[in-house]
């Protein structure tokens, strides 16, 4: 098994991507991180502790980290995300409760006391991950990879540049994005792209397994929010959003994917957080001047059926 810790913003797609984190037989779920993001810090771990409650997984520690961005108020997106951020879904009370300890320093003793590096998944803003690596580098030593679902190589969401994770923390995915530790950015381009129809959403609503019911109910959201989006695939209803990052750890092969720079735009115009991805060839391609940079592991193909497979067999 893999282990792995999320970084969430739950949400309605976060809540799929735990389902399946927790789900899987070859993930290790060591820990939950909360953010503010797609709704306030403690709706965020209030939706955590509930989908981690649905699914058995109580003993999977969850934490509260930063609620704000670096530089910027929140800008919440709970206009999609429904009101209580998991498409007024009503789980069973939870019982459970956060750590004491704040994200940063779950996250900190997690990966330090990993006996194998650990792979790191954000769904969400990466406020808690920059913050982690100005506070302790030396995590990274420990660190395989971060599959980061965030930005997009073409059209954003948040605005017509960025999207939102990256929106909404820019100055953190930069930080994020220079670290050198190595990135697989699953953008927009492969989250639109593993995709659910309308009579799969019925048939898991119709079931009588309660964790197919709740998935079901928050794709039909999905569906009525952005299934008209142009970049989910015609025949489909609604995209599994984040929890396509989590099939990336889980089956990397499906992806097709490109090294190249990618840099965050953090200039207050009309591009601000978008992910400027150089896939310029050549001998000597112009990089950007003046910073370090890792190459990125850019996703900008998948193969969409076999992660919807591998999503809908696990739940
Ligand atoms: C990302 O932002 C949120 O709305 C989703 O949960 C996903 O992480 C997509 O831009
Ligand atoms: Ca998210």
């Amino acid at each position: 098994t893999k282990p792995v810790i999320l970084d969430v913003d739950t949400g309605v797609d976060d809540a799929l991507a735990l389902m399946l984190a927790v789900a899987h037989p070859r993930l290790d779920l060591r820990a939950v991180t909360c953010v503010g993001g797609n709704v306030p810090l403690d709706q965020v771990v209030e939706n955590t502790l509930g989908i981690l409650k649905l699914m058995g997984a109580d003993a999977v520690p969850v934490a509260a980290g930063m609620s704000a961005p670096l530089l910027e108020p929140p800008q919440h997106a709970d206009d999609f995300h429904g009101r209580n951020g998991i498409a007024d879904v009503v789980l069973a009370p939870h019982g459970l409760e956060p750590t004491r300890e704040h994200a940063v320093e779950l996250l900190r003793r997690t990966i330090e006391h990993s006996g194998e590096p650990l792979t790191l998944v954000t769904l969400a803003p990466m406020t808690n991950i920059a913050v982690l690596l100005r506070m302790y580098p030396e995590v990274l030593r420990n660190v395989e990879r971060i599959v980061c679902m965030g930005g997009a190589i073409g059209l954003g969401n948040a605005t017509a540049a960025a999207e939102f994770n990256i929106f909404h923390d820019p100055e953190a995915a930069e930080v994020v994005f220079r670290s050198g530790v190595p990135i697989t950015m699953y953008g927009l381009e492969p989250f639109y792209r593993v995709a659910v129809d309308e009579s799969t959403i019925t048939r898991l609503i119709d079931s009588h397994a309660p964790v197919a019911q709740v998935a079901g109910r928050l794709l039909q959201h999905s569906a009525r929010m952005g299934g008209d989006d142009e970049r989910i695939p015609a025949e489909a209803a609604a995209c599994i959003g984040d929890a396509g990052a989590v099939c990336a750890v889980i089956d990397p092969d499906a992806l097709v994917t490109r090294a190249a720079p990618v840099q965050v735009v953090l200039d207050g115009t009309v591009a601000r957080g978008q992910t400027l991805v150089d896939f310029r060839t050549g001998p000597e391609p112009e990089r950007p001047v003046g910073i370090q940079r890792g190459l990125v592991d850019v996703v900008f193909d998948v193969d969409g059926a076999r992660y919807r497979r591998l999503f809908l067999e696990t739940l």
